[in-house]
């Protein structure tokens, strides 16, 4: 199946945002990365999505986000853990099942623990293990702690995930929300699931987030995947290789 990104995922010049990864860690997630799109194409297609618009957040506020490696990192890697998710519970349309919903629900932690095998940061690690827990706690997962203890770059990518995952094309169970719709919910959801300020700078970064400069457009599955941020892999490598 080719899995095509709609426009506008395009390649930002590497310059922009001035990060400075550690070493080696572009080819681990680019690598990991890779993975995902060959097990379930529109996860990779996700995680580059939360990745612009988390990126837009940190722009818009890098002082609160901190620092600029583990927003991207994380961000592109929040969902790795569905690497071990089978892709029937992935690509289902159909609501999960209790089995089904709890190996879903185990993504967060074998995220967190393939990320710490692999040398990632503390930081890239919390926002895998983290990014579902809420703002109040109760509801959140794994642990339901409250998100108010953890980085604030755990609570941005956990908002932008939300709005993503409600905006983004392919979710055979329901039809994508308008972004005015979505960032409705998003403000009815904040101070409960998310905290009120990471919702507040959603907002704000959205005009940013629309007007970033991408070339060309990224594909995946089996195409050319170009890498989002231009840090100079995968610009034509395939995607077994990205
Ligand atoms: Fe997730
Ligand atoms: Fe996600």
């Amino acid at each position: 199946m080719l899995f095509r990104l709609p426009p506008p995922f395009r390649v930002l010049p590497p310059a922009s945002f001035g990060i400075d990864l550690p070493p080696g860690s572009e080819e681990r997630a680019a690598s990991l990365l890779g993975r995902l799109a060959n097990h379930f194409p529109q996860g990779a297609a996700h995680a580059l999505r939360v990745a612009q618009l988390v990126m837009a957040m940190w722009e818009t506020d890098p002082e609160w986000v901190g620092p600029a490696d583990a927003a991207l990192l994380g961000s592109l890697l929040h969902d790795v853990g569905k690497l071990y998710v089978p892709r029937s519970i992935l690509e289902s349309d159909q609501p999960l099942d209790g089995a089904e919903r709890v190996l879903m629900m185990e993504h967060p932690a074998l995220g967190a623990e393939l990320l710490a095998a692999q040398g990632f940061g503390e930081d890239v690690i919390a926002v895998a293990r983290d990014h579902h827990e809420r703002w109040s706690g109760p509801g959140g997962y794994p642990s339901g702690r409250p998100a108010a203890s953890m980085p604030p770059v755990v609570r941005v990518v956990a908002v932008a995930d939300s709005f993503v995952a409600m905006t983004e094309p392919g979710r055979g169970y329901r039809p994508p929300l308008s972004h005015a719709a979505a960032l409705r919910e998003v403000a009815a959801c904040a101070g409960t699931h998310f905290d009120p300020r990471a919702a507040d700078l959603l907002a704000r970064s959205l005009v940013a987030w629309r007007e970033m400069a991408f070339e060309p457009t990224a594909e995946l599955a089996g195409e050319p995947v170009f890498w989002p941020y231009g840090r100079g892999f995968a610009a034509t490598a395939p995607v077994s290789g990205f």
